[in-house]
């Protein structure tokens, strides 16, 4: 695996497999990797070569007093396990190589970007957006790769891409969660123990929300409450939000049709994680991928 740390290099490297007419695949991450960014690594490798990961905790997307300083770090052990399964490249820029001084240009995805986790999290998607919109623009990659589990910055990626009539094409892969039905993220590390079996919650809220389907139940706002009584009910989470929402606009959903995202966002300590589930119109009825 070649790590690469410049974008001039990252280009040249791009460039060369467009010009063999290869379908690269981009993996972009944060690092602090687990099993959920494997899957994505994974699903590019079925379909692209070459394919490069990056790790890039990207400041622009942390608001003044969130976790960038202390967001887990541990790029010796990342690149070994990206080396193990296989990927071509690594890029792995520093901070002032994607932002040097002088960078004052930023893209906002406005409506979507500005609901639920962007009301809660104020220049985080406009962080995320340009972030990606960079990686895109030198990496080139055919296909693009990101979870499910972050749904709205996936939706904002997708509407980045439209909106900018960029080539690569984005791929959201589904939740890969724990046994216990947490889903995976680099943030889990924060939780102590006490804290890491109450988040069992928000898998256990989605399932009451699927429960509730399952006996009739069509009106979001009730999901929302089924979802809500069980997060009232661990002492040790707070939630942020607790919504059923349209899977095109986010949106809160006044009736389940087309495609529906219910979702969570909950405090448990200071570690504030994120859990989704897709209610899917199929057949006459609804089915549910969580
Ligand atoms: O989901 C993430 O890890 C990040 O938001 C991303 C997409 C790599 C952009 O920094």
């Amino acid at each position: 695996m070649e790590i690469i740390l410049t974008v001039e290099w990252m280009k040249q490297v791009s460039r060369l497999a467009r010009g063999e007419g290869r379908l690269s695949g981009l993996v972009p991450t944060m690092g602090a990797l687990h099993e959920g960014h494997v899957s994505l690594i994974r699903a590019a490798q079925q379909e692209c070569s070459p394919v490069t990961a990056s790790i890039f905790v990207n400041p622009a997307q942390f608001a003044p007093g969130e976790d960038f300083e202390r967001y887990p770090r541990r790029f010796d052990a990342d690149a070994a396990l990206l080396e193990s399964l296989g990927v071509e490249y690594l890029f792995a820029p520093e901070a002032a190589e994607l932002y040097p001084p002088g960078f004052s240009s930023y893209v906002k995805v406005e409506g979507l970007g500005s609901r639920l986790e962007g009301r809660s999290r104020p220049g985080h998607f406009r962080g995320v957006a340009t972030v990606v919109l960079k990686l895109l623009e030198i990496v080139q990659p055919w296909r693009a790769y990101f979870g499910r589990k972050d749904a709205q910055q996936a939706r904002i990626i997708q509407q980045l891409v439209r909106d900018f009539h960029l080539d690569a094409q984005i791929e959201v892969c589904p939740i890969v969660r724990e046994a216990d039905g947490l889903a995976l993220s680099s943030r889990n590390a924060y939780l102590s123990p006490e804290d890491r079996r109450a988040a069992t919650a928000l898998h256990r809220a989605l399932g009451a929300a699927q429960a509730a389907l399952g006996r009739g139940e069509r009106n979001p706002a009730n999901l929302a409450a089924a979802m809500r009584e069980v997060i009232s009910a661990e002492p040790r989470a707070a939630a942020d939000y607790v919504e059923v929402v349209r899977a095109d606009t986010f949106e809160p959903a006044t009736r389940l049709s087309g495609e529906c995202y219910a979702l969570l966002a909950v405090f448990f300590g200071t570690t504030r994680l994120l859990d989704n589930m897709l209610i899917v119109e199929a057949g006459g009825g609804f089915r549910c991928e969580i």
